[in-house]
């Protein structure tokens, strides 16, 4: 079993995106019972709320299920609970190393670090920009890549 974290400011709009895409990607690679998925925002205001509509609309439009997701904070004890934490942007990286110490077997990474060849290593925060299309296309193609390392690990290390 594989673990993934990723991380917002809200937890409304960008993670919970993530974590919808990339359980839909698992599912279509019948990799369900391998990875463990989740997402948590580092700030408290949205706890308990479903996601934005904006990231509910782009979803629909893509057919990507985000049933039963709702906001949660990550709290300290989810750093030793992932092997993957994923944050979109800096501020969220810095937000994640100050809940604690971090096993030095956990990645904590951006998302857009993933895709190697992509000059933009932050996910636009679109709560404030309102572009939820850029979203989708960014954090797609993160998830793709984040998703080819996870099975090039499991098919390693026989998980
Ligand atoms: P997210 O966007 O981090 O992508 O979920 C935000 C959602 C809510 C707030 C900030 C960012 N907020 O300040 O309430």
């Amino acid at each position: 079993m594989v673990s993934v974290l990723f991380v917002c400011l809200g937890n409304i709009c960008r993670s919970p995106m993530a974590e919808a895409i990339f359980r839909d990607l698992v599912k279509k690679e019948g990799l369900e019972g391998k990875i463990k998925i989740d997402s948590a925002g580092t700030g408290d205001w949205h706890i308990g709320h479903p996601p934005h509509q904006g990231t509910r609309d782009i979803l629909k439009k893509y057919q990507v299920s985000d049933e039963g997701i709702l906001a949660r904070q990550i709290v300290s004890e989810d750093l030793g609970q992932f092997d993957y934490i994923i944050g979109m942007d800096d501020q969220n990286i810095t937000n994640i190393q100050k809940l604690g110490d971090i096993p030095s077997h956990v990645k904590v990474k951006r998302l857009m670090d993933f895709v190697e060849d992509s000059t933009q290593k932050e996910v636009p925060d679109p709560y404030y920009t309102g572009k939820f299309d850029e979203v989708y296309e960014l954090v797609t193609a993160g998830c793709s890549r984040l998703l080819e390392e996870i099975k090039t690990e499991l098919s390693h290390e026989g998980k």
